[in-house]
């Protein structure tokens, strides 16, 4: 099992934007929460973050035939990306929604998700442990689908 994880904009920050919403551990120390994580489920795993819409598009495209599993966070382009949404849709690789805080409680305009049609499920305010409920639920699906 090959698995893609993807963070969005400014999620590079985290440790430095808005502790008190994404808390104070770094982008390395997600990273190596991630790590940890897959090598415990025995998935392999490849990381991408930017803060360009247009480079994720090209991630998500380039999973196609290489990858079994994506885990996104697709930060601020949640709320406005169609084409992300249909990049997902185009590659029909499985995945799942990740946002560190509960973007249920927060601005109305974080309330809507354009890429949450196109995952087969959605963890919210886990902080990093939505990571790991992803990866979980990547590799539950892909065993199911595999029987
Ligand atoms: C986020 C929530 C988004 O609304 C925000 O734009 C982010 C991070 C989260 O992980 O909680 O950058 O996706």
């Amino acid at each position: 099992m090959k698995i893609l994880i993807i963070n969005g904009p400014n999620l590079n920050l985290l440790g430095v934007r808005e502790k008190n919403i994404y808390g104070a551990k770094s982008y390395e120390d997600l990273l190596a929460f991630c790590r940890a994580v897959c090598e415990e489920e025995g998935a392999e795993v490849e990381f991408f973050q930017s803060n360009h819409e247009g480079a994720i598009v090209d991630a998500i495209q380039g999973a196609l035939g290489r990858i079994d599993g994506i885990v996104i966070n697709p930060a601020a382009y949640t709320h406005t990306s169609v084409a992300i949404l249909d990049a997902i849709k185009a590659v029909s690789i499985p995945t799942v929604e990740v946002h560190l805080s509960d973007v249920s409680k927060r601005e109305d305009f974080r309330r809507v998700s354009y890429v949450a049609p196109a995952c087969i499920r959605s963890f919210i305010g886990l902080g990093f442990e939505g990571y790991r409920e992803a990866v979980r639920a990547l590799k539950e699906h892909l065993a199911s689908n595999a029987r």
